[in-house]
C-alpha cells in the first residue's frame, strides 16, 4: 500500500494543509487532511461494487475553516460537554471557555479540530497510514500542562479504518480525545432513519436538558434508546424529541478494542464496525445540523448522518464516581478506534 500526499490549501499564517490519500485494493480510498485531523471523503462499494462516500465533509480547505459542528474532526483537549466551564485540579480551580450556553464544549474555541497538525506518513504491503501530532501547550484553553499528542490514522487491507492516539503530560491534566466522524452509508442522500444500527451497551449516561450528566447512570430495558438488538433507526428517532445524544456505556469483556457498534444500511449492504478501547461512545444523530452545505454543495440538516465518538464521559471531571480522564506526567494515554467496513 501507499500514501499519496498532495497539498489541500494555505492557511492565512501561510502554512500549508496537505490531503492524504490512502486506499486498499478492496476498493476503498479514504482522504484525509492534518488540519483538525479531518477526514475528507470514504469511499466504500456495495454489493454490486459501486463506490459511495460514506462521510460528509468539504472539497476544500477553506470550508474545512468554518464555522461547522466538528465535521469529521479531531476533538480535543476535552471531547463533549464540562459542566459551568470549569473543573477543580489540585486544589486549584481552571476556567474554561463557554462555548455551549454557560459549559464548555469539545475543548473549546480553537480545539484539535482547528489547528494545523505536524505529520509523517508510512506505509507497507498491508497498511498505510499518517502520523499526526500536535504539541498542545500548558494553558492552551485553559488546559494545564504541555500534552503532546500523537495520532496515527491508518487503513489496511481488511477494510480497518484505525485512528490511534497517544499522548504524554508534564503536569496533572484532563484529557479526552475523540474523532467526529459523521457517517451515511448511503452517501448523505437521505436521511439515517433507512439504516440499522446495534449499540453493545446495557446502560448511559443520564443528562438533563443541556445534555450534561445528573451523575446517574441508567439502565436499559427496551424503548428507543435501547440498541442492543440490531433496530432500525427511522421508526426510534422519531419516538424522540430531538434525536439521539446519548453516552452509551459499553458492555466490555475483555481489555483491548471492543465491539462497541454496528451500523448496517440493508438497501446497499454496507456495514460499518466500532470497536474501541474507550469505556463510552456518543452516538449523535446530527440534531443540529443545519443551515450548511457540505460537498457537492449539498445542503445539511437535520439526521443526515450519525456520529459514533468514542470516548470518556462527559463531565467525567466534575463526577468523581464515572471513569477517571486525569493524566499525570508518568503516565502514557492511549487510545485505539477502529471503523470496520463490510458489504453484506
Ligand atoms: C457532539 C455532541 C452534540 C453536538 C455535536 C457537535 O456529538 O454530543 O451535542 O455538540 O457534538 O455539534
Amino acid at each position: 500500500m501507499k500514501v499519496d500526499t498532495e497539498l489541500f490549501g494555505r492557511l492565512s499564517n501561510q502554512e500549508d494543509a496537505q490531503l492524504f490519500t490512502l486506499q486498499n485494493s478492496q476498493g476503498i480510498t479514504v482522504k484525509l487532511t492534518n488540519f483538525g485531523g479531518t477526514i475528507i471523503s470514504v469511499l466504500v462499494p456495495d454489493r454490486k461494487g459501486k463506490l459511495e462516500d460514506v462521510v460528509l465533509g468539504f472539497d476544500s480547505l477553506e470550508d474545512c475553516l468554518g464555522p461547522h459542528p466538528y465535521i469529521n474532526t479531531l476533538v480535543g483537549r476535552y471531547a463533549n460537554r464540562i459542566a459551568n466551564a470549569k473543573f477543580n485540579l489540585d486544589g486549584k480551580e481552571y476556567h474554561l471557555a463557554q462555548n455551549a450556553g454557560t459549559n464548555h464544549l469539545h475543548g473549546g474555541i480553537k480545539g484539535y479540530d482547528k489547528v494545523l497538525w505536524n505529520y509523517s506518513q508510512y506505509a507497507d504491503h498491508d497498511r498505510a497510514g499518517i502520523m499526526m501530532s500536535y504539541l498542545s501547550f500548558d494553558m492552551e484553553e485553559g488546559y494545564p500542562g504541555n500534552l503532546k499528542v500523537d495520532v496515527h490514522f491508518s487503513l489496511n487491507e481488511s477494510n480497518e479504518l484505525a485512528i490511534e492516539y497517544s499522548a504524554a503530560t508534564d503536569r496533572n491534566t484532563y484529557l479526552n480525545l475523540t474523532h467526529h466522524g459523521y457517517f451515511n452509508l448511503n452517501g448523505a442522500k437521505n436521511t439515517i432513519y433507512d439504516h440499522e444500527i446495534q449499540i453493545n451497551a446495557s446502560s448511559y449516561v443520564e443528562t438533563d436538558k443541556d445534555l450534561m450528566p445528573t451523575g446517574k447512570i441508567i439502565k436499559l430495558k427496551g424503548g428507543p434508546l435501547d440498541f442492543r438488538k440490531m433496530k432500525l433507526i427511522g421508526p426510534e428517532i422519531k419516538k424522540l424529541e430531538s434525536g439521539f445524544d446519548h453516552c452509551y456505556i459499553i458492555d466490555r469483556e475483555k481489555d483491548g478494542p471492543e465491539l462497541a457498534a454496528v451500523v448496517y444500511h440493508p438497501a446497499s449492504g454496507r456495514k460499518m464496525e466500532v470497536y474501541t478501547t474507550e469505556p463510552a461512545i456518543q452516538f449523535y444523530s446530527s440534531n443540529f445540523l443545519t443551515g450548511l452545505r457540505g460537498k457537492g454543495n449539498i445542503k445539511y440538516r437535520k439526521h443526515l448522518a450519525l456520529c459514533l465518538e468514542a470516548q470518556h464521559y462527559p463531565d467525567s471531571p466534575n463526577q468523581p464516581h464515572f471513569p477517571s480522564t486525569l493524566l499525570k506526567p508518568d503516565e502514557i494515554y492511549r487510545q485505539t478506534t477502529i471503523h470496520k467496513f463490510w458489504v453484506e
